[in-house]
């Protein structure tokens, strides 16, 4: 895959070799995201940020990425403060906007809003979430953090077993992992949600056509010898009414004593964040925090890496990050999960 200049829309336009050169740059950001050196490499460029969407660790770790690179954000937050809530069309706001930035990231409440974006874009779009369609640099950075666990404990992705569980139906993140994670060999994927959230039959085929081992399923078993469990939020917003998602909400919960009577001791414990800590939730319970199998946060803090790669990589730069390196001037504590 030719990166520089292309859009970042959906996981399916990746190989094994375009994610392994992805994951090559991602490592070799490290000590910058690390604060250990600089790089001015996107020095004078801009990344038009464009969140419709609520949106914390994305958005943020989308400019990080990019400021860590040299480069500079301009940045807008939600609907009613854009002139989209005017009735622009996105063709028009892209065409704009476009104009503004070397690169833009979007997230969007409506399924295949980025691509739609994107054509009328003239600088390459990143899509950091369209509704509950795909959310291709969540699944690279889990993908990434995947790896990387696993390979702690010495196995590697094919032949895995991963258990999905929650809202497997409206949450985009386990859309686009699963379509990622559908390239490689032999993966048992047990699904755990209620039934009415269950995994689109969209993703199960593709499951399915690439010869993978799939269990549906509304009980939390089968599970003791998975090597990740990924937990989602109930994607309320995505509900027609709140009490609707109320039904599901806490159905299906982690905690220290579900994980030690369902898993093996080193399973590890995943969820793109935020997790909904409300009592009535609480999906992923904070006695889970000193679990060193909980890799939550150091998932997030892949996502820059990611994120940074990916910008590198759409900008044309990737062989020259070392060539603007300088020195850190200021006091940096040190960060190891990157
Ligand atoms: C996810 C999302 O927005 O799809 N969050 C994220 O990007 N890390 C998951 C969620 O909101 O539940």
């Amino acid at each position: 895959m030719n990166f520089t200049g292309s859009n970042i829309l959906s996981v399916e336009q990746f190989d094994i070799d375009s994610i392994q050169t992805i994951f090559t740059i991602a490592d070799r950001m490290q000590p910058y995201a690390r604060r250990q050196k600089r790089t001015k490499v996107l020095d004078g460029a801009i990344l038009g940020n464009l969140f419709f969407e609520p949106s914390t660790r994305t958005r943020v770790s989308f400019g990080t990425a990019f400021n860590l690179l040299g480069g500079e954000v301009r940045e807008t937050t939600g609907m009613e403060s854009s002139a989209l809530a005017k009735g622009e069309s996105l063709y028009d706001t892209a065409r704009v906007l476009s104009s503004y930035s070397d690169v833009i990231a979007m997230r969007h409440p409506k399924s295949g809003s980025v691509a739609e974006f994107a054509e009328g874009s003239r600088v390459p779009v990143i899509n950091g979430g369209d509704g509950a369609n795909e959310h291709p640099t969540q699944a690279l950075l889990d993908l990434y953090t995947i790896k990387k666990e696993l390979a702690y404990h010495g196995h590697g992705v094919d032949g895995m077993h991963i258990c999905m569980m929650g809202d497997l139906k409206f949450g985009r993140t386990v859309h686009s992992l699963s379509r990622l994670l559908a390239m490689y060999k032999d993966i048992r994927f047990t699904l755990i949600s209620p039934r009415e959230l269950a995994m689109p039959d969209s993703v199960l085929e593709v499951l399915d056509q690439a010869g993978h081992h799939v269990t549906v399923t509304d009980q939390v078993s089968g599970s003791s010898d998975a090597d990740i469990v990924y937990q989602t939020r109930i994607q309320q917003e995505r509900f027609t009414t709140p009490q609707e998602a109320d039904m599901y909400r806490g159905k299906f919960r982690l905690n220290s004593e579900i994980y030690t009577k369902h898993y093996k001791p080193n399973t590890v414990i995943m969820h793109p964040l935020p997790r909904d800590s409300r009592a009535e939730a609480n999906e992923l319970d904070n006695d889970l925090n000193q679990n060193p199998n909980l890799a939550i946060f150091r998932q997030a803090d892949n996502g820059v890496l990611i994120r940074m790669a990916l910008f590198a990589l759409t900008l044309g730069v990737a062989d020259q990050i070392e060539k603007y390196e300088c020195d850190v001037n200021w006091y940096s504590e040190k960060r190891t999960s990157y």
